[in-house]
């Protein structure tokens, strides 16, 4: 299957808020994490087949300091305090990029701060499913 992007303004927020107001984003806008430990951005993601998939989060972090996040898949923290380094400005964006197994049908990929100063601004994760893991054509 090819890559497939899943914008974070319309993914499951949790202290966090949709905003605009540094250019740059993809789709229409971005979500900014509430500034405390725990805020999360959930995406619902299908794969056709179980297997390996590389994780990329579009983000960008205008402060000196990292912005860690657990990524988790189905519950599960597949990828602790990733770390999500200053960008130099809110509009300059940077991917992160991790690999994770997810299972076939929907996956919950949620992306959780760490710590009190709660996550980067996040535009989008792009899924891209291992050649190995795909369904077979024929
Ligand atoms: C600034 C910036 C926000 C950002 C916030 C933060 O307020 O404008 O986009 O989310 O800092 O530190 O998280």
């Amino acid at each position: 299957a090819a890559a497939s992007d899943h914008q974070a303004e319309t993914a499951t927020i949790s202290q966090g808020t949709v905003a605009s107001n540094h250019s740059g984003y993809t789709g229409s806008g971005f979500v900014d994490y509430t500034n405390v430990t725990g805020s999360y951005v959930e995406f619902t993601v299908s794969a056709d087949a179980a297997g390996g998939a590389s994780l990329a989060f579009r983000y960008a972090n205008g402060t000196g300091a990292d912005r860690p996040m657990d990524i988790s898949v189905g519950g599960r923290v597949v990828a602790p305090n990733v770390s999500f380094p200053p960008t130099a400005n809110w509009t300059t964006w940077a991917t992160k990029t991790i690999n994770a197994d997810l299972a076939a049908g929907g996956n919950k990929i949620r992306a959780t701060a760490t710590t009190p100063a709660g996550g980067p601004n996040l535009d989008k994760l792009t899924v891209d499913a291992a050649a190995d893991a795909q369904a077979p054509t024929r």
